[in-house]
């Protein structure tokens, strides 16, 4: 049974959720999603910018019609892209986006880049919010200097970071800035999809084999253990499955400390510190290339 964690307006958020980045095929990612409820998952995570939002809104409105369901069950996250930045794009993107998702209201919207005016973004999720057409308002990929600003600049605190965040990235003093401005931090690509060795890194196996679990579920149980919500994604049921399945188990403290151990402190995915990441995350508007993001 997936747990849920209060976010810093009360609201209740689960703390592991389903991403569909990359899921391209619209039929399938309508497949998957049905699955993932089936499964237990209750918070989907898409953004515009992965195209798929169509599909998630037929999963859900099946979902609900089926009686799978309820809305006030679900935790429907998406994210406005750069081009989507400045106040009046955001409107434009949000009722976009909604109508996309067939939604009357979103559970989560994430400004997803830390590029573009988002602070005119901001203004108008504020709004959004106070109008209860959101339930929850965040950004994504905010380093710890752009989300103090953030936060001294603006009426209404993001209340979730998403952030690259696996056992390579640990980002620990991030998260303790995080803690202090009372923001949520949410792990995206737990598993650094599976790149750079992470399913064959030795000392997540030996823990794996100590708990009988597998090396995912020892990276998704270090995650909620130290209060970061996961968004695995997987297009396969019995992966949905062995990832949903790290609520029986926990790890020790020389078992976090082991993993502590293996931090290389440096982003697998995405870094915005680098210009050519810039240019690229800025070409994706021009070429939308869906596997680069
Ligand atoms: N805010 C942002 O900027 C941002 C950026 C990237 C991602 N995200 C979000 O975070 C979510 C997760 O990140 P991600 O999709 O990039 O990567 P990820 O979850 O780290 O990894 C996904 C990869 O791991 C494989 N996998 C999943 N479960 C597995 C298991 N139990 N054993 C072995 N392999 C497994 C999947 O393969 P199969 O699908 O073939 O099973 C897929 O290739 C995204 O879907 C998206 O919602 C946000």
């Amino acid at each position: 049974m997936i747990k849920n964690i209060k976010l810093s307006n009360d609201v209740e958020m689960p703390m592991e959720g389903f991403g569909v980045f990359q899921i391209t095929n619209l039929a399938q990612c309508k497949q998957v999603v049905m699955d993932a409820f089936e499964t237990g998952y209750r918070l989907i995570d898409t953004a515009s910018s992965y195209q798929n939002e169509e599909a998630v809104g037929a999963a859900i409105k099946e979902a609900l019609t089926r009686g799978m369901v309820k809305r006030e069950e679900l935790f429907i996250t998406t994210k406005a892209y750069i081009q989507e930045m400045g106040y009046e794009n955001l409107k434009e993107a949000f009722a976009r986006s909604l109508e996309k998702l067939g939604l009357e209201y979103l559970d989560l919207y994430l400004v997803h880049m830390p590029l573009g005016d988002y602070y005119g973004a901001w203004r108008a999720m504020e709004e959004l919010y106070e109008e209860g057409k959101i339930r929850a308002i965040g950004v994504c990929n905010f380093d710890s200097a752009r989300l103090m600003d953030l936060c001294y600049n603006v009426k209404i605190r993001p209340m979730v970071n998403q952030i690259e965040r696996h056992p390579h990235f640990q980002r620990i003093e991030e998260l303790a800035v995080m803690k202090k401005l009372g923001i949520q931090p949410q792990g995206w690509a737990p598993f650094a999809e599976g790149l750079k060795g992470m399913f064959t890194e030795p000392v997540l196996q030996e823990v794996a084999a100590k708990h009988g679990k597998t090396v995912a579920q020892v990276i998704l149980r270090w995650e909620v253990q130290q209060d970061v919500i996961v968004i695995p994604k997987s297009v396969h049921k019995e992966r949905m499955e062995e990832n949903t399945a790290i609520w029986d188990f926990e790890l020790d403290s020389e078992d976090m400390e082991k993993i502590r151990e293996i931090d290389k402190k440096c982003p697998s995915m995405l870094d915005c510190s680098k210009p050519s990441e810039i240019d690229r995350l800025y070409d994706y508007l021009n070429n939308p290339v869906l596997t680069s993001l």
